[in-house]
């Protein structure tokens, strides 16, 4: 992660929606191009592919910003019925048009700051046809957009109101009807859970990534954000593709994550909108282990998509290198969305998805020029955006 090739005057070639070459301006004979965009003092770099968001939402919650400011916890404004549920209540009142018109506007700000790959997940629906409405929403992003969208079913993100007192009802719902029906409409490619204390425990996941998996969905977890008490472990014995948030790591997550295919996914930008600590980059990076980063942009702990932020938080506060950082943020986010093989790098053969950045000194200044947008050029398929 620590290695980030990079060529100085070189020039890359375009055929259609393909990267078929690229290389030094010294060695090129004769350059036969159609169209010629001039680079001059720029920097060019593959889009960041933000390989965990919650994008397709209704409304906002600035309210329960506020309310933490005044004193609550994230936990807190949770336990009163605020936090995911206040999302699903607000997601029940608001029509498929208008959900899929607040989500296509978030895509295209992302897009316009450098995102070129995207996975998506349900998760404020909470029933049937509320997942359902998030799972087509996505589907039509996916048709409407250029980028690639993957979508994830993430039907346990919450207890009910009406299942407080039985949430095995509720598991079994998401078991027996939510991830058949998501798999037969072909809505999903990936399962999720939120495994923490208070939403689903240890045996919980077990059972819906198992039940996932039966229906052909890849597991991809949220885990170890207030707590660390195995969920890291479940995920790996399930061949989870990645683990997301991990703020709480101990040893045990780390070794599990050894020897497994699975990838540890941080996300900055929750870290610091709930004022909460930041994944231990330099703790799994140092073990050997790769790390992705992704935004987790939602209403309620990362009302943000921008992953120019989520770069510059990674090595502001969590020590990783603008090499890791940039590592990070594109091809080992295009793996944990099962896309490394044509996304989240400059590759002969991959996708043309570029980011041409504004005059800057080195790719250091990206991260270093916090909160300043250095990004000039978005080109999606071979076309500028
Ligand atoms: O990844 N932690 C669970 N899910 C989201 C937050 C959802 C919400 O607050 O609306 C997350 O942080
Ligand atoms: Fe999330």
């Amino acid at each position: 992660m620590k290695i980030l090739p990079s060529i100085k005057n070189a020039y890359l070639l375009i055929d259609h929606d393909t990267i078929v070459d690229y290389g030094s301006m010294d060695t090129i004979q004769d350059l036969n191009a159609e169209k010629v965009i001039d680079a001059t003092g720029k920097i060019v770099l593959p889009t960041w592919c933000d390989s965990h968001t919650h994008i397709v939402y209704a409304g906002n919650r600035e309210q329960e910003f506020v309310d933490r400011i005044n004193g609550l916890s994230y936990e807190d404004i949770a336990n009163r019925g605020g936090g995911i549920l206040n999302s699903a209540e607000k997601l029940q009142n608001t029509s498929e048009e208008n959900l899929y018109l607040q989500s296509a506007e978030r895509l295209k700000k992302v897009i316009s700051l450098g995102t070129g790959a995207i996975e998506i997940k349900s998760g404020y629906g909470l029933t049937i046809d509320g997942e359902l409405k998030m799972l087509r929403v996505i589907k039509r992003l996916k048709k409407e957009f250029p980028v690639k969208v993957r979508a994830t079913l993430l039907a346990a993100h919450a207890i009910p109101k009406e299942f407080k007192d039985n949430k095995t009802a509720f598991v079994n719902l998401v078991i027996d009807k939510m991830i058949p029906e998501v798999a037969k409409e072909k809505l999903a490619t990936y399962i999720d859970v939120f495994c923490e204390k208070g939403y689903f425990d240890l045996e919980d996941t077990e059972r819906i990534l198992k039940a996932g998996k039966e229906h052909g969905l890849i597991p991809k977890i949220h885990v170890n954000q207030f707590n660390a008490f195995g969920g890291v472990d479940v995920g790996v014995k399930h061949q989870a593709l990645s683990v997301d948030h991990l703020e709480e790591m101990n040893q045990d997550d780390i070794d599990v994550l050894k020897n497994s295919d699975t990838m540890p996914v941080a996300l900055p930008s929750c870290s610091y909108f709930l004022s909460i600590p930041y994944t231990p980059a330099r703790q799994i990076i140092d073990a050997g282990l790769p790390l992705a980063l992704a935004t987790d942009y939602n209403p309620g702990s990362t009302p943000s998509g921008n992953m120019n932020f989520v770069i510059s938080t990674a090595c502001i506060k969590m020590k990783m290198t603008p090499e890791e950082a940039i590592n990070a943020a594109t091809i080992n986010g295009a793996y944990a969305m099962g896309i490394e093989n044509m996304y989240g790098s400059i590759t002969k053969g991959k996708k043309a998805n570029l980011i041409i950045t504004k005059q800057i000194p080195s790719y250091g200044f990206l991260p270093y020029a916090f909160g300043d947008n250095n990004i000039d050029q978005v080109i999606i398929n071979g076309q500028t955006i």
